[in-house]
C-alpha cells in the first residue's frame, strides 16, 4: 500500500513537472547547479525539447545572456539544438531555451569555461642602467591560479635584496623597478605557476647596458615650434604692412 502510494505520488509529481516546460540536454553534462564545465575551444552541444512531447508543433527559441540566438529554419519546432565552441567570453554565459509563445516556459544552463594560463616562451630584455623595467606574466586562468613563483638565476627573487616590486591581481603578475642596476637586476628570471599539477613557465633574460644620454627631444620640438611661430608672426605683420601699401 505504502509502495503504491509512493509510486502514485512519484507519478503525479513527475507528471506535474512533465507537463510544464522544456528541458536542455547537454554534452558535456550539466551538474546539479545547472552549470556545464567545458574546456576552452572544446564543443558544447545543447539540445532543447519539450519535457512531454505534445506533438503540437511547439516553437522554441534560444537566448544567450538574454539576447536572441539566430536559429536556422527546421531547428525551431519541438526540438532545437545549438553548438557552442566556447571562447573566454563565454565563461559564465547563460543559455536559455524557451517556448516562443510563452517565455516563462524555459530552461537554462550556464557555462563554466576552464582554461590554463598563457604562460610560455622566453623573452630577451635589454634595459639601460637606471631606467625602469617591468616583467609581466599573464596568469589569467579558470579556475584562478593561486601561487606564482618568481625566480632569478634559479632561486626565488628576494624582493628586499633586489628592491623589486611584486604585484599580482589574479590576471597578471609583475616584477618592476624604476631604477635598474646591473649588479642587482641582471639575470635569468622565471615566473611559474602550477595549474592542475602542470607547470607553466615564462623566462626573461634581463641584460643591462650602459646609460646613454638621451637626446632631449621634447625641449627641441618646443624650441622649433616657438621659432617657427615667431617667423610666421613676423611674416604676417610684414604682409599686413605690404597689403596696406597696395591699397
Ligand atoms: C505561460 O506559462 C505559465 C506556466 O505554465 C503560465 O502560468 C502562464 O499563464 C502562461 N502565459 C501565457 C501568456 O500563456
Ligand atoms: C568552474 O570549474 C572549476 C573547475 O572544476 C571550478 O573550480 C570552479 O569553481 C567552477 N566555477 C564556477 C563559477 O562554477
Ligand atoms: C645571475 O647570473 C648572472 C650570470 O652568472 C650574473 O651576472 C647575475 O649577477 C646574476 N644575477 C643575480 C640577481 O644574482
Amino acid at each position: 500500500m505504502k509502495l503504491t502510494f509512493g509510486l502514485l505520488l512519484h507519478l503525479l509529481l513527475s507528471m506535474s513537472t512533465r507537463t510544464l516546460g522544456v528541458q536542455i540536454q547537454a554534452d558535456p553534462g550539466v551538474n546539479s547547479d545547472g552549470v556545464i564545465e567545458v574546456e576552452l575551444d572544446k564543443v558544447v552541444s545543447l539540445v532543447c525539447e519539450e519535457v512531454v512531447k505534445s506533438g503540437a508543433g511547439v516553437e522554441l527559441a534560444w537566448l544567450r545572456n538574454g539576447a536572441a540566438v539566430q536559429l536556422k529554419e527546421g531547428n525551431k519546432e519541438n526540438r532545437s539544438s545549438v553548438c557552442v565552441k566556447p571562447i573566454h567570453d563565454d565563461n559564465g554565459a547563460t543559455f536559455t531555451c524557451h517556448q516562443r509563445q510563452n517565455s516563462t516556459i524555459s530552461s537554462s544552463v550556464t557555462l563554466n569555461v576552464t582554461f590554463p594560463p598563457q604562460l610560455t616562451g622566453s623573452e630577451d630584455i635589454t634595459v639601460e642602467e637606471e631606467a625602469e623595467f617591468h616583467l609581466t606574466c599573464d596568469i589569467w586562468a579558470n579556475p584562478k591560479v593561486s601561487n606564482v613563483l618568481w625566480t632569478v638565476n634559479g632561486s626565488s627573487v628576494d624582493l628586499e635584496e633586489s628592491g623589486l616590486q611584486f604585484t599580482n591581481d589574479g590576471f597578471k603578475t609583475k616584477l618592476s623597478t624604476w631604477k635598474a642596476e646591473r649588479v642587482r637586476h641582471e639575470g635569468a628570471y622565471e615566473c611559474s605557476v602550477s595549474y592542475f599539477s602542470k607547470e607553466y613557465t615564462k623566462t626573461f633574460n634581463v641584460k643591462l647596458t650602459d646609460r646613454t644620454l638621451k637626446f632631449p627631444l621634447m625641449p627641441m620640438i618646443a624650441a622649433i615650434v616657438i621659432v617657427a611661430l615667431t617667423v610666421l608672426l613676423a611674416i604676417l605683420s610684414r604682409w599686413r604692412i605690404i597689403m596696406r601699401c597696395f591699397k
